[in-house]
């Protein structure tokens, strides 16, 4: 196969025929299958807070949405929900939020000292843009790993998507590389079918996906949030435009495991919010990894990030009916931490 520089994986994003399709989704699935196997990581995510400063054009979150009831958990309530991903199995816990300055950088490294203590998972943490001795700290208290989506690759669409918040501009893209040098595995991701985006930026997202040497990557559609700015903005229809139909950011997620071979690939709730059966189909094109929510029904309602996203994480992905999902896939969960580096097949 040749190499996959910008030109190629440009060429394989405009290619929309089928049967280009069905070969790229094979293609990845063997990447995946002969690379990570076929034990898929668990992840439980419990959305800690939906408390944000930060005023994000597409996010429903956003802080100037004053519609939005705002709910954070107790430290007490976090723990109890990573107890129940410890019984079910799983091998990571998740905690992620808005930017909420109440989570304060001790509040959360003790949160992550009691949740390793009382149940020995990884600990990932997804709490946005933080300082850098902030999340030293997080590592020293022993979180394992750090989410932090870079969104889009493209500067000027990227100002228009993030105004900066309290500390004023944030290069995400450095963020990451600090992340790594503290010594966290690092995620990153971005949406797909942005107003405004194009092919060719997503080509320049899949190699910096490369260049950062990502160990965990999320993609998933732009789903556009009424209460939202950006929900108003045209999105472009000509045949460079990208666009969040399923097969495209599919197709994006099957290039991700072709420039990242060995990376965790979420099956990701947007695509599951996308429509039925998306989440099975991305596990059978590149990803590996699925993230069920264990947030408690009370806060999960309010987690409103983007439309349909606290039913998808339901329909018949509940944490309960993981084994059973993955089963009818020819797939099994994956059992201990299920980081980058964990042995093949576990
Ligand atoms: N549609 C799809 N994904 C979204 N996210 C935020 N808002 C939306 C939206 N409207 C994603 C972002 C963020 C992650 C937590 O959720 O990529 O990093």
């Amino acid at each position: 196969m040749a190499p996959l520089d910008r030109d190629a994986l440009l060429a394989r994003l405009r290619d929309r025929d089928p049967a280009s399709r069905a070969a790229l989704f094979r293609e990845a699935d063997a990447v995946r299958r002969a690379r990570v196997g076929d034990a898929v990581p668990l992840r439980g995510l419990v959305e800690i807070s939906n408390v944000c400063v930060r005023r994000c054009t597409y996010c429903g979150l956003r802080a100037p949405r004053t519609g939005l009831p705002r709910r954070r958990m107790a430290a007490a309530e976090v723990i109890a929900c990573a107890q129940r991903a410890r019984e079910l199995g799983f091998g990571t816990v998740v905690l992620q939020a808005g930017e909420d300055p109440a989570l304060s950088p001790a509040f959360v490294a003790d949160l992550v000292r009691r949740v390793k203590d009382g149940t020995g998972l990884a600990v990932t943490l997804s709490l946005g843009e933080q300082p850098a001795d902030v999340l030293d700290a997080w590592r020293a208290a022993g979180a394992d790993r750090y989410l932090l989506r870079f969104e889009t690759s493209d500067p000027a669409l990227y100002r228009r998507l993030h105004p900066p918040g309290p500390r004023g501009p944030v290069d995400r893209v450095a963020l990451l590389r600090t992340l790594r040098d503290l010594g966290y595995e690092i995620g990153s991701g971005v949406m797909v079918g942005l107003p405004g985006q194009t092919l060719a930026s997503l080509a320049d997202d899949l190699v910096l996906f490369q260049a950062l040497d990502l160990d965990m990557i999320g993609v998933g559609p732009y789903r556009p949030h009424p209460d939202t700015p950006l929900a108003a903005a045209p999105r472009g229809r000509g045949p460079e435009d990208a666009d969040a139909a399923p097969d495209t950011v599919l197709a994006v997620l099957a290039l991700a495991r072709l420039v990242r071979p060995d990376a965790r690939i979420p099956s990701t709730t947007a695509l599951g919010a996308a429509g039925p059966g998306l989440r099975a189909d991305a596990l059978a094109c590149g990803a590996d990894v699925v993230m069920p929510n264990l947030t408690p029904p009370r806060y999960r309602s309010r987690y409103d990030v983007y439309p349909g996203k606290a039913r998808a994480a339901e329909v018949g992905w509940a944490p309960e009916a993981i084994a059973q999902a993955l089963a009818r896939l020819g797939r099994r969960p994956g059992r201990g931490p299920g980081g980058r580096r964990d042995p093949l097949g576990v």
